[in-house]
């Protein structure tokens, strides 16, 4: 397993691939089983892995929680080198976003409502970010987890769009036993937070079933 910090890097190593497939799962890192699940079947279908570990400000709104966002690159390499990931993509910020940057990729109004509403500037930030790691690494087939289901339909109408070449591929939901979908971000609840956020999924299933009995 590679680690590699810089762009040149990255295509320098896809291009000893030759054009074999390249399975890529972006990822923000603090990765838990619903990431390895995505790395689980990039390994499946394809020749290559490469996994971009990258906290993107471009997605974080100014009051929102970029600097203590989680972060544990040591552990994350030891669960990546379990799973026999063949790249990590590691950036900096200025890498990403060298001085002068100033190019977005926008898809508009899908990412003005739900979340977008209180999050205004956030899927412009994931669209960018994203755009930009597949013309860097290239891959055949991208995968994302339907826990961000918006993120997920608004990535594929990027990529139906503007006619990229990569295959975006939708993955389950990993949950935890209480029913809780797994996510970095449920480090910060407390208990009774945590007691709180799990009648969402009780709450679904319920209304999943009503809906199914008529
Ligand atoms: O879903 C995430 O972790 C992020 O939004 C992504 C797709 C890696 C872009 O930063």
């Amino acid at each position: 397993m590679k680690i590699v910090n810089l762009i040149k890097d990255v295509k320098e190593e896809i291009r000893t691939y030759s054009g074999e497939s390249i399975g890529f799962v972006p990822t923000m890192g603090y990765l838990h089983e619903g990431h390895l699940s995505l790395i689980r079947q990039s390994k499946k279908e394809n020749r290559h892995t490469v996994v971009s570990i990258f906290v993107n400000p471009t997605q974080f709104g100014p009051a929102e929680d970029y600097d203590k966002y989680p972060r544990d690159i040591k552990r994350d390499e030891r669960l990546m080198k379990e799973l026999d990931v063949d790249l990590i993509f590691y950036p900096n910020t200025e890498e990403m976003y060298p001085k002068g940057f100033c190019t977005y990729v926008d898809v508009v109004r899908m990412g003005s409502v739900l979340c977008g509403q209180s999050r205004p500037t956030h899927f412009k930030g994931v669209t960018t970010v994203v755009i930009k790691l597949f013309n860097i690494i290239e891959p055949d087939i991208a995968y994302f987890g339907q826990k961000d289901a918006q993120q997920l339909i608004i990535l594929k109408k990027m990529v139906e769009d503007l006619n990229l070449k990569v295959l975006i591929k939708a993955m389950p939901i990993v949950r935890d036993e209480d029913g809780l979908a797994l996510s970095s971000r449920n480090s910060y609840l407390s208990k009774a937070e945590r007691e709180a956020a799990c009648f969402l999924p009780t709450a679904l299933k319920k209304m999943q079933e009503q809906i199914r009995g008529g």
